[in-house]
């Protein structure tokens, strides 16, 4: 198969990965603002919550896109997978991500853990973006003429 019939779904990648880190910041700064209104014991307002949860969701939906993308593209054109370290990478943000997910449906008072669980692979999460990018970034040189 030829690489041009690939491009519009390698665009698809693009912006999918775009909104995912759009995602992410947003999810950061209404998951801080949360964060520091319970250490200083303020109201935070009745919205924020759901809104955090609903970009989440979105964020998880956008990752399994990219996952798919990426299995279906790369089967389409050499017919098997690990190309580079990509894969690795990729599959470890989408594990990241699902247990990110996981954690935040257990957050609550007697669960103290999940806070933290939720936290901590979030910020792996963040290292894990730049490495599935950079690794995104050079195979992606290999198909540009
Ligand atoms: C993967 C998708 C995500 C979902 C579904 C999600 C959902 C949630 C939920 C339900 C809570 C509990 C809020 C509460 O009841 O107190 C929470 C807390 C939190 N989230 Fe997320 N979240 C996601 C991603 C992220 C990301 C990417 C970040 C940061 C980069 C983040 C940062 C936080 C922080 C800091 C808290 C703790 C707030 C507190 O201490 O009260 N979340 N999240
Ligand atoms: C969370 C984000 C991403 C995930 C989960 C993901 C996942 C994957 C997976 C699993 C593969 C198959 C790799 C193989 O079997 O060798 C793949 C291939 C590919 N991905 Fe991604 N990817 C992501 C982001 C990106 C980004 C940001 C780019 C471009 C900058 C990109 C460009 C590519 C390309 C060009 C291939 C074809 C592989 C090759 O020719 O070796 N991906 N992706």
């Amino acid at each position: 198969m030829h690489l041009p019939s690939f491009l519009w779904l390698w665009r698809i990648a693009a912006w999918s990965m775009g909104l995912s880190l759009a995602a992410y910041v947003v999810l950061a700064v209404t998951g801080a603002w949360m964060f520091f209104a319970r250490q200083n014991k303020q109201q935070r307002p009745k919205w924020l919550r759901p809104f955090h949860y609903v970009i989440g969701g979105t964020m998880v939906a956008l990752i399994v896109l990219l996952l798919s993308i990426g299995l279906i593209g790369t089967i389409g054109y050499y017919g098997n997978l690990g190309h580079s370290a990509h894969l690795p990478a990729g599959l470890t943000v989408v594990g990241l991500t699902l247990v990110s997910a996981w954690s935040a449906t257990q957050i609550s008072p007697k669960r103290p853990w999940a806070r933290s669980l939720h936290i901590s692979t979030n910020l792996v999460l963040f290292l894990g973006f730049a490495i599935v990018t950079l690794t995104g970034w050079v195979v992606v040189q290999k198909y540009l003429p």
